[in-house]
């Protein structure tokens, strides 16, 4: 089935989509996004997923965008690509203008999306877990706004690979443990699940709260605080929580193994709370 994009109300192959070099989100990085994904031709946590885009555009008093109509455009183009197991990709920058730093006036935000197959990863990784780094929080103060803005992200993803890891883990210069490079992280240390609280540090990420929402159901003791390097490195097990990543064990972490370094039975437990979560929806 087609991989197909969208440009302002336009719909084409992928490969055809071009936009303007004076697109801010190009030169300024001034833009916004989502990615969602799709299950047996179902789009997951898309309420979710648009209030956050709403929100991401209004802290950075983007103009007045229908979001209704954005999340409609959405919704036709996955449909009209019929991948079952797709990502749309969602991008909204403030619009195309001379380059400038000032807020041009009086012109449309941008919207651009595109639809792809998810391949999944084989070995599967959410069976063998992974192996990660940590590496020095270099990011902005605003981490909690979806920007496009991810090279530090995209630094931090490629060190990781080049030391033989599928991922880097954000620590504060102070040794706070902040997320993935695109996913939340849990530790399961003293008997509970622990993730960095709601800050600007970090994005509120919709797998996240999904899994502290099953915590609830399940009344698993979780808590939303502060940890730091050592805790990470004491706990029992380590998760990377995302709408790609899902829920994805950490079995090694700078070379030292997590808990007994295998995949733990709290991992499994909330990949297959996600699951359920999944059907139902
Ligand atoms: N990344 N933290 C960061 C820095 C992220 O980039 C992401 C998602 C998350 C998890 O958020 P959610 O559960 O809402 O997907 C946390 C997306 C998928 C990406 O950039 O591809």
């Amino acid at each position: 089935m087609p991989e197909l994009a969208y440009i302002n109300g336009r719909v084409m192959p992928i490969e055809d989509a071009v936009v303007s070099v004076e697109d801010r989100g190009y030169q300024f990085g001034d833009a916004v996004y989502e990615v969602i994904a799709s299950y047996g031709g179902k789009m997951f946590c898309i309420k979710e997923h648009f209030v956050r885009l709403d929100r991401s555009m209004k802290e950075l008093h983007f103009p007045i965008a229908q979001i209704d109509e954005i999340r409609r455009a959405a919704v036709d183009l996955f449909s009209k690509a019929k991948i079952e197991r797709a990502a749309v990709y969602i991008q909204v920058s403030r619009g195309v203008s001379p380059r400038n730093h000032s807020f041009p006036a009086n012109i449309p935000v941008q919207v651009v999306m595109t639809v792809r197959k998810i391949e999944e990863k084989n070995p599967p990784i959410r069976e063998t877990g992974i192996s990660a780094i940590t590496v020095e929080d270099f990011r902005w103060g605003r981490c909690d706004i979806k920007t496009v803005q991810l090279l530090p992200n995209v630094l931090a993803k490629q060190k990781a690979l080049e030391a033989g890891c599928f991922d880097a883990i954000f620590v504060s210069k102070d040794g706070i443990v902040r997320e993935g490079s695109s996913s939340n992280l849990f530790i399961l240390s003293g008997g509970m699940l622990i993730t960095h609280p709601l800050t600007p540090d970090i994005l509120p990420g919709i797998t996240r709260s999904l899994v502290i929402d099953i915590c609830r159901e399940k009344e698993y003791p979780v808590q939303e605080r502060f940890f730091d390097k050592s805790e990470l490195y004491e706990a029992v097990e380590v998760f990377l929580t995302g709408t790609i990543t899902e829920v994805l064990p950490v079995v090694k972490i700078d070379g030292r193994p997590v808990g007994n370094g295998k995949v733990g039975p709290v991992a499994r437990m909330f990949q297959e709370g996600l699951l359920v979560r999944l059907k139902n929806e």
